[in-house]
């Protein structure tokens, strides 16, 4: 079953937990996580937990718990939802104090879900999707994991009113990514995305296609591009840890991407990703 957590106490997903003057609620003050837990294993933890802090420390919240404190809570949550195979979302505030701006001398919350896993329609995969290029509005601190993701639920909003799966960002004339993913092409075999950098965030799902394309042997270019070299791709994709692999086949109001079909790349790279995450734990 779903559960959450608030600051040291477990409940039902629909219990009120969080108190009114919750810096998370009322500004957005903190940074978050998301974790696919596969047999009980969340997949690439570490990664996870590293960018976790790295966000944390990059808007100046010091994070109450420990590594070793933090994987306690998610297993302790695992155990008690009972679910093998589940989403969680962790949440980190700068803490409870009355509304005011300046950082308040509080402890920072810790707040959790799990849910089962927000399954896809199986065509997703098997036929691709349609995106919306949409204007990047957001700030110029993507690579932080936010809570204040206002610009990409308006942009992601502004897709699924096309019909369109995702957003997908331009700033300067340049992809960016999605308003929830990264977002790659393919052209002549090798594999094209933007580079780490303050305009994106470091997804742990493009860390573990970059291992991939690597051991496969498939060109892995960290270079931005323009939409005209989207349009003229042979394939494209977006990934995250929610979504895995979804390949890209059209895009809003200019056409398909190549064949209009998923391509042979995308297809391998998911077939290998899934396979990743559902082998049995190592030792
Ligand atoms: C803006 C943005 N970019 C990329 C990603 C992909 O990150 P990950 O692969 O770690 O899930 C996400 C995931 O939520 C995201 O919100």
């Amino acid at each position: 079953m779903s559960l959450a957590y608030f600051n040291g106490r477990f409940a039902a997903l629909d219990e009120p937990l969080l108190p009114i003057e919750e810096r998370g609620h009322q500004f957005g003050d903190g940074v978050y996580e998301f974790f696919r837990v596969y047999e009980g294993q969340p997949f690439m933890l570490e990664e996870h937990l590293d960018r976790l802090y790295r966000s944390a420390d990059l808007i100046r919240i010091e994070i109450g718990q420990s590594r070793e404190e933090l994987k306690g809570i998610m297993d302790e949550l695992m155990q008690r939802s009972g679910l093998s195979n589940g989403d969680i979302y962790l949440q980190v505030t700068r803490g409870i104090a009355p509304r005011n701006h300046p950082f308040p001398a509080v402890p920072s919350s810790l707040s959790l879900t799990i849910k089962p896993w927000r399954e896809l329609p199986p065509a997703t995969h098997q036929e691709g999707v349609g995106i919306l290029l949409h204007p990047d509005e957001r700030w110029l601190n993507c690579h932080i994991k936010s809570l204040n993701l206002l610009p990409n639920i308006l942009a992601k909003q502004a897709a699924v009113d096309q019909g369109c799966f995702e957003a997908v960002f331009v700033r300067d004339g340049i992809i960016t990514e999605g308003s929830s993913a990264n977002f790659y092409l393919v052209q002549n075999g090798a594999i094209r995305t933007h580079p780490l950098s303050n305009r994106i965030l470091g997804g742990i799902a493009r860390e573990a296609i970059q291992r991939i394309a690597d051991a496969a042997g498939i060109p892995f270019i960290e270079e931005a591009f323009s939409p005209d070299e989207l349009f003229a791709a042979d394939e494209a994709f977006l990934t995250s840890s929610g979504v895995e692999l979804v390949p890209v086949v059209t895009v809003h109001g200019h056409g398909s991407i190549g064949s209009g079909v998923p391509g042979p790349i995308a297809i391998e790279l998911y077939r290998q990703y899934a396979a990743l995450t559902r082998q049995p734990a190592q030792g």
